[in-house]
């Protein structure tokens, strides 16, 4: 993705969510710090799958303002470690949730070989040109035997389409070959449940609005928005989907 696109969707866009958060109340931290358009539905398949339990150490790799990695610790108990490269969303993950937050790039993972129980990495694939050095990485820090959840945008055919600056969408079985090549066995998938309860999908929008009256003449949210744009064109006309992906690390 080009810095300036990058920058305005996960870093600007970031920042404004946590300061209407702040003004809104502490009810609309986890909806509106769901940056990859996970649902509790989308959510809930990925923690069943992982087997998420108390306790356990779950990394979320590119866990922008924390929405996920925060639901995850309120419904099932676990201890959640974020990795995230852009410096305003890790400050906003930490405002909303209190949550360390390790500044780097999952190209790059500082953690201990074989030190975490379970990971998640949503919506962040495709926008990394080295995806098997990311893949790679989370394979080496995660126990062997240890559960991968990913939510990825991927193209329905080999991508000719105009992608959203920077996005290289990988088709499903460009997927499948990056996740066996990184020593992942790949146990189920499914398209991403649609839509979100009312009580959920509200608090996105009021969050959203409160960013548009106050942004809305700044380049870098005309510049997000068109991003937002660009990718709803691409899932109306079936070009992408997103898919939920469990697979598991095989043993070194
Ligand atoms: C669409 S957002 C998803 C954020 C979060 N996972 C969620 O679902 O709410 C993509 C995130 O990936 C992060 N990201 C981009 N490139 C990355 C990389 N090389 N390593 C780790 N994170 C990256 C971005 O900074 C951004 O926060």
């Amino acid at each position: 993705m080009t810095a300036s696109a990058m920058v305005a969707e996960f870093d600007d866009v970031a920042g404004w969510t946590a300061d209407a958060v702040e003004q809104l109340g502490v009810r609309h931290a986890i909806p509106a710090a769901c940056r990859g358009s996970a649902s509790p539905a989308a959510l809930a398949w990925l923690a069943e799958a992982c087997e998420l339990a108390t306790g356990m150490r779950l990394l979320d790799v590119g866990a922008g303002v924390g929405g996920p990695a925060a639901w995850a610790a309120e419904r099932f108990g676990v201890r959640p470690i974020l990795l995230e490269p852009m410096p305003t969303a890790r400050r906003a993950a930490q405002r909303l949730f209190g949550f360390p937050v390790i500044a780097a790039d999952g190209r790059r993972i500082p953690l201990r070989a074989g030190s975490v129980d379970a990971a998640w990495c949503l919506g962040v694939l495709c926008t990394v040109r080295d995806k098997a050095a990311v893949l790679g990485e989370i394979h080496r820090v995660l126990k062997p035997g240890a559960s991968l959840g990913l939510s990825v945008v991927v193209a329905r055919r080999p991508q000719t389409l105009l992608a959203p600056d920077g996005n290289l969408f990988p088709t499903e079985d460009e997927l499948t070959a990056l996740l066996a090549e990184a020593g992942f066995d790949l146990l189920e998938q499914v398209d991403q449940p649609k839509g979100a309860p009312l009580s959920w999908a509200r608090r996105v929008e009021q969050v959203a609005a409160v960013v548009a009256t106050r942004h809305q003449g700044h380049p870098a949210y005309a510049l997000a928005a068109r991003q937002g744009e660009r990718f709803a064109r691409l899932f109306a006309a079936g070009q992408i989907a997103t898919r939920l992906v469990h697979a598991v690390s095989r043993p070194a």
